[in-house]
């Protein structure tokens, strides 16, 4: 199956280092990497690098999104203006917008449906605390996200939809679960997931680990046979260990 890399700028970026990154991208061979490249830039600058990055061979996201098609909403962005803007993806329950923001399972699971009905293509972030960790809760934590998320869920087939596994202590920490701890998480993953929405959905289903991939931890991590990607925060940023990042692929 192939791959799916993300680089998520989070609240980084502008204007002059937006188009910069993405002809960088270009230089250094996007066009033909051995996977699939979303690109999640912050909302402001979707407009401006979706049509670029296009050509680029890169697709573009939204890191965020409402589940609402319009209204009273102040400052809340909906699935239709992300895809207006050029967007065709977008993340939901991302471990920032979870624990720094307050988002439950039951917004994560709206903000899945909303953007799966409009069209887009998403992906969801699961992971468990340092201390969920510690008081080994991993599986009933991450577990109960994915049930949150996918149970009864329509509008789904694997070309539209990926889980990102990102433990919440390895993000922007320099910490990484190491690759066999990572390829254990995904393979429970899996077959929760073929248990709701049943084993065809989950053989081609693309789990990508996140936290702190770099280029130095890609190759074990991506070589993993449960590991269809990686989502990248602070690596992206920089086109040439973003490319070594994607070269990683098997
Ligand atoms: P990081 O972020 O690579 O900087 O740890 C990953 C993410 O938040 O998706």
């Amino acid at each position: 199956m192939r791959q799916i890399i993300g680089g998520n700028w989070k609240m980084n970026g502008s204007t002059e280092s937006g188009v910069l990154f993405i002809n960088e991208m270009k230089a250094l061979g996007s066009f033909d990497a051995p996977a699939d490249i979303v690109f999640f830039p912050p909302f402001t600058l979707i407009p401006l690098l979706a049509e670029l990055a296009s050509d680029a061979g890169i697709e573009t996201g939204g890191q965020n999104l409402f589940w609402f098609e319009k209204g009273a909403f102040t400052g809340e962005i909906s699935p239709d203006m992300l895809k207006d803007a050029g967007s065709t993806w977008f993340i939901a329950g991302h471990s920032e917008r979870r624990h720094v923001l307050g988002e439950t399972d039951e917004i994560v699971r709206k903000k899945l449906e909303a953007g799966l009905k409009c069209g887009l293509k998403g992906i969801l972030c699961v992971g468990e605390l340092i201390t969920e960790r510690e008081a080994d809760q991993t599986e009933m934590v991450v577990r109960r996200q994915i049930e949150s998320a996918l149970d009864g869920l329509g509008n789904v087939s694997p070309e539209n939809f990926v889980i990102a596994y990102e433990p919440v202590w390895a993000i922007g920490t320099g910490l990484t679960a190491t690759p066999e701890e990572a390829e254990r998480v995904h393979s429970l993953i899996r077959e929760w997931v073929s248990t709701i929405i049943g084993q065809e959905f989950a053989d081609n289903l693309r789990i990508q680990y996140g936290g702190s991939v770099k280029p130095s931890n890609a190759v074990t991590i991506l070589s993993k046979p449960s590991v269809n990607g990686a989502l990248v925060g602070g690596a992206s940023l920089n086109a040439d260990s973003f490319m070594d990042i994607i070269n990683s692929v098997p």
